[in-house]
């Protein structure tokens, strides 16, 4: 049996993710693939829990809090969903992994990276994506987007200022892990992004 890969979707809100999350399954599936599909913060019961409360605009909280409940989240994650499928050479994508942790909390919140690499440590071990798509849009593109799709959750409520910081710290994540991470040019007209997508994910498969 082929063993299963697992690709990360990562961007800023309103990069355009979920457009592309439909394009991957769609091109594993011609491949004669089931992918698994599933999400961060959430992908299980108690972590859609989480999510709720983390994405709740009315639930203030600190930023470690903030931090430790995606990580909460994270590890029922890997333990019930991803690892599973994994294991049973299932593909597996999610929408956002823990680069989304070091962009948001570590880049946007200002923590500390060393205790993300504490907790990413502990949660995942040696576990890393096969493959991580990270959607580039500059702020004000993902701002407008957003504001046209929904109301805002705790996070689409940030400053512009907050995202450039979530941006940059994607931008160092993938200068850091070039072999791991891919960036996608998200600014582009859409059949250009997918062209870019499907040379990718052709080239993992
Ligand atoms: P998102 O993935 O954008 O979902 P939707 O498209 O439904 O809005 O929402 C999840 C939010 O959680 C997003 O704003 C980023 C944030 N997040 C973190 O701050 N840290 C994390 O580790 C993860 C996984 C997500």
């Amino acid at each position: 049996m082929k063993p299963g890969k697992f690709i990360t979707l990562e961007g800023i809100d309103g990069a355009g993710k979920s457009t592309q999350l439909a394009w991957i399954v769609e091109l594993l599936r011609r491949a004669g693939l089931q992918p698994v599909v599933t999400r961060e913060p959430g992908g299980t019961a108690l972590g859609e829990h989480l999510r709720a409360l983390l994405l709740d605009k009315s639930m203030a909280m600190h930023a470690e809090t903030e931090a430790l409940l995606m990580f909460a989240a994270r590890r029922e994650h890997l333990d019930k969903v991803v690892l599973p499928a994994l294991h049973q050479g299932q593909w597996v994508i999610s929408d956002r992994f823990t680069d989304a942790s070091f962009a948001y909390q570590g880049g946007g919140r200002g923590l500390d990276t060393d205790k993300l690499e504490i907790l990413e440590h502990w949660v995942q071990g040696a576990l890393q994506p096969d493959l991580t798509l990270y959607f580039d849009v500059p702020v004000e593109v993902g701002q407008q987007r957003i504001s046209q799709i929904k109301e805002a959750d705790r996070f689409e409520l940030e400053q512009a200022s907050f995202f450039q910081r979530v941006r940059n710290a994607y931008l160092d994540r993938a200068r850091q892990f070039p072999g791991r991470i891919q960036i996608i040019d998200s600014s582009r007209p859409l059949a250009e992004v997918k062209t870019a997508v499907e040379q990718t994910i052709q080239q993992l498969l």
